[in-house]
């Protein structure tokens, strides 16, 4: 499963990255208007992320035109090879994202609350789908129960379009996400973290230490 950071914070991305588990980052507006707080523009965030990791990075449009989200996919896609776009799941993004499969413009269709919205992206050439599993969840539904149908759509007609589990909020959402067998999780800096951290470990840890002082005062392997 690859594993993307959903944020546009580039200290965030790098210190993520430093720990070897970033396969790709997704942005949106929201995110973006958290990273330019100190004044940074959109120009040099975007451009230092890009730079910053191998992977897809997905850039979102801010229209609901379909021509000006074409406009938009064409100049987002110029700043770099791994930039993906999103698109948003309306009839104009439909419409856009038609155009933008014959230009070989990689798409990631974002704001995805039900699998059949998955399965018209998909028809449109979505490279990435991307539900929103948390905003499900806040309104009283299961929204990792649309991953599984997603993946059984997408298996019955041999979909290669890749499920990318987004607003996730907790280590549960990525545990379920891996049982699905989902190609993808994009996930927010605080959870990462938190998915290589267990009380138990850092108990263990701690009484291994203590012990091997008693081998070796200083601390040190003596080799
Ligand atoms: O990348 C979009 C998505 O992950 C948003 O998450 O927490 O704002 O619902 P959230």
């Amino acid at each position: 499963m690859k594993i993307f950071i959903d944020t546009a914070n580039v200290e965030e991305i790098k210190e993520a990255s430093d720990y070897g588990l970033i396969d790709g980052v997704t942005t949106n507006p929201s995110l973006i208007m958290k990273a330019n707080k100190d004044g940074k523009s959109f120009k040099n965030i975007v451009s230092e992320i890009l730079k910053t990791v191998n992977g897809p990075v997905s850039l979102e449009v801010v229209s609901e035109n379909s021509n000006e989200m074409i406009e938009q996919a064409v100049k987002l896609h110029n700043l770099g090879d791994n930039a993906v776009v999103k698109i948003p799941m309306t009839l104009e993004g439909l419409k856009a994202m038609k155009t933008l499969k014959k230009k070989e413009i990689p798409v990631n269709t974002t704001l995805i609350f039900n699998p059949l919205q998955a399965l018209l992206a998909a028809k449109n050439g979505a490279m990435f789908v991307s539900p929103f599993v948390g905003r499900l969840d806040d309104i009283g539904e299961d929204g990792m129960a649309i991953i599984n149908q997603i993946k059984a759509i997408y298996t019955n007609y041999n979909i290669k379009t890749e499920v990318l589990v987004a607003s996730v909020r907790n280590p549960v959402h990525v545990l379920r996400a891996a049982l699905m067998g989902a190609d993808a999780v994009t996930i927010p800096y605080d959870v990462i973290k938190k998915l290589a951290l267990h009380p138990k470990t850092d108990e263990g840890l701690s009484k291994f230490m203590s012990d091997w002082k008693k081998v070796s005062p200083d601390g040190t392997l003596p080799l």
